[in-house]
């Protein structure tokens, strides 16, 4: 069986991909399944923790004893996040958020014709994981004691992801090789995960499940 070491713990996990509006139908998106956050959010709970899960576009059912907030956009995660925060001891952002969305969105379907399409304009999303950093770097709450990201590297991925666990300001890093047939979409992962004070663990292609349990091994270590 899994330890109780979450028990009374206040965890929120992000999950899934957003959906940048174009028009009322259409939207930029992203092949994040949620696979890896909804075994976040099962996990956690095994272990006794109380879960937030901010699910962004998600096709798979609410886990049992977890309270699911559903999302489409970076603009309403960041804002379903910052609620949620309140009182949570750690954040885990597995959800792939856009960085970028269309500038304005049509009120009406984009029509058809025979003259050049329109160029979609895109503006920046908020960095929302870099956000809860700086919240806790200027003391600033609420803020979560542990900071946990995800990310998709496909070269480069040791070096390319300590640069992004300092950029971002998180404890943890969970640093994904893409391809392969792993990650987006699929039941396997395996990964890398960084801490900001040194530690490296390499977490064989398995189950997200076992991924979920190694992050969660580190988390409860960090937790004061
Ligand atoms: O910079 P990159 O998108 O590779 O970083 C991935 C990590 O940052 C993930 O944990 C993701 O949830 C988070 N992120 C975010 N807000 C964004 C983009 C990414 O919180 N706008």
């Amino acid at each position: 069986g899994r330890p109780a070491d979450l028990a009374g713990r206040r965890l929120v996990i992000s999950a899934g991909g957003t959906r940048e509006a174009i028009d009322p139908v259409r939207f930029i998106g992203n092949r994040s399944s949620g696979l890896q956050g909804y075994a976040l959010a099962r996990t956690a709970v095994a272990r006794g923790a109380e879960v937030v899960l901010v699910a962004a576009n998600v096709a798979l059912p609410d886990p049992a004893g977890v309270t699911v907030v559903r999302v489409e956009s970076a603009v309403e995660l960041r804002a379903a996040v910052l609620e949620a925060m309140e009182g949570a001891d750690a954040v885990v952002m597995a959800a792939a958020v856009a960085d970028f969305r269309p500038s304005a969105q049509s009120g009406s379907k984009i029509k058809k014709t025979s003259a050049e399409p329109e160029p979609i304009h895109l503006v920046k999303n908020p960095d929302i994981l870099a956000e809860l950093g700086d919240r806790r770097r200027e003391g600033l709450k609420p803020y979560p004691s542990v900071i946990v990201g995800f990310a998709a590297e496909t070269d480069d991925v040791l070096a390319n992801g300590r640069a992004k666990l300092a950029r971002k300001g998180c404890d943890l890093l969970v640093v994904n090789q893409v391809g392969d047939n792993l990650a987006f979409g699929t039941p396997d992962n395996a990964a890398v995960v960084l801490a900001a004070d040194g530690e490296q663990v390499e977490i064989p292609r398995g189950p997200k499940e076992d991924l979920a349990d190694a992050v969660w091994d580190l988390v409860a270590r960090r937790l004061p």
